[in-house]
């Protein structure tokens, strides 16, 4: 494969190391920081559909900020991977309407949310973010898929501060964040 592809790879490897220098702890008081700053923010504010993802234990936790949206009154929106490629949006409920899918992510059982044109703004997971708003993924390209779809949504990536990086090697498939939020630019 391609130079970018062992780059992105390398990479992957490099924050998989710095995740665990940081206890669980450490991560979840970072994640409320980083909840606290998207509640704060003014896009977040004025949006009334958001697509968010169901954290895995080792990416920054927007559990809390689910729940806290769709008591605000939001559309909350949360993919459920459907293959090894395809992202499918589905309207997020409460907890208790969730199902472990592949990866061992919780998944919304429901129907697909249909209605792409208007979601105003998604939070998106990564690996390792730049500053430009490059994104590391962890390399299946679910979310460059599924982005491609929605141009109208204002992107935010979201990490702690240790997956940030100078550079984060890209390609021509790859979407670029509008803007990204970690715990240390609070
Ligand atoms: N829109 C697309 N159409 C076809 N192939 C794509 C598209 N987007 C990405 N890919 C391919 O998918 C593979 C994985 O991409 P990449 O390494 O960027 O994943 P990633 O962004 O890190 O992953 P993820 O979004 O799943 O977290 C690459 O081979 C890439 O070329
Ligand atoms: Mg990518």
């Amino acid at each position: 494969m391609s130079d970018i592809h062992s780059l992105k790879q390398q990479l992957r490897q490099v924050i998989r190391q710095r995740k665990q220098q940081y206890s669980l702890e450490q991560r979840q008081a970072w994640s409320q920081e980083i909840e606290q700053a998207l509640l704060d923010h003014p896009r977040l504010q004025a949006a009334r559909v958001v697509m968010l993802y169901y954290a895995l234990p080792d990416e920054v936790d927007t559990r809390q900020l689910a729940d806290t949206l769709l008591k605000e009154g939001k559309t909350v929106i949360l993919p459920k991977c459907v293959d090894k490629q395809h992202i499918e949006p589905r309207q997020y409920t409460g907890p208790d309407d969730l199902a472990e899918g592949i990866y061992h992510l919780l998944e919304p059982v429901g129907k697909p949310y249909d209605a792409l044109g208007s979601i105003e703004l998604i939070i998106v997971p990564g690996m390792s973010f730049d500053s430009k708003g490059h994104r590391l993924g962890r390399g299946r390209g679910y979310y460059d898929r599924f982005l491609a779809q929605v141009p109208q949504a204002y992107k935010i990536g979201v990490c702690f501060d240790f997956q940030r990086v100078e550079q984060v090697p890209v390609d021509d498939n790859d979407r670029v964040m509008d803007e990204v939020i970690c715990n240390k630019t609070l």
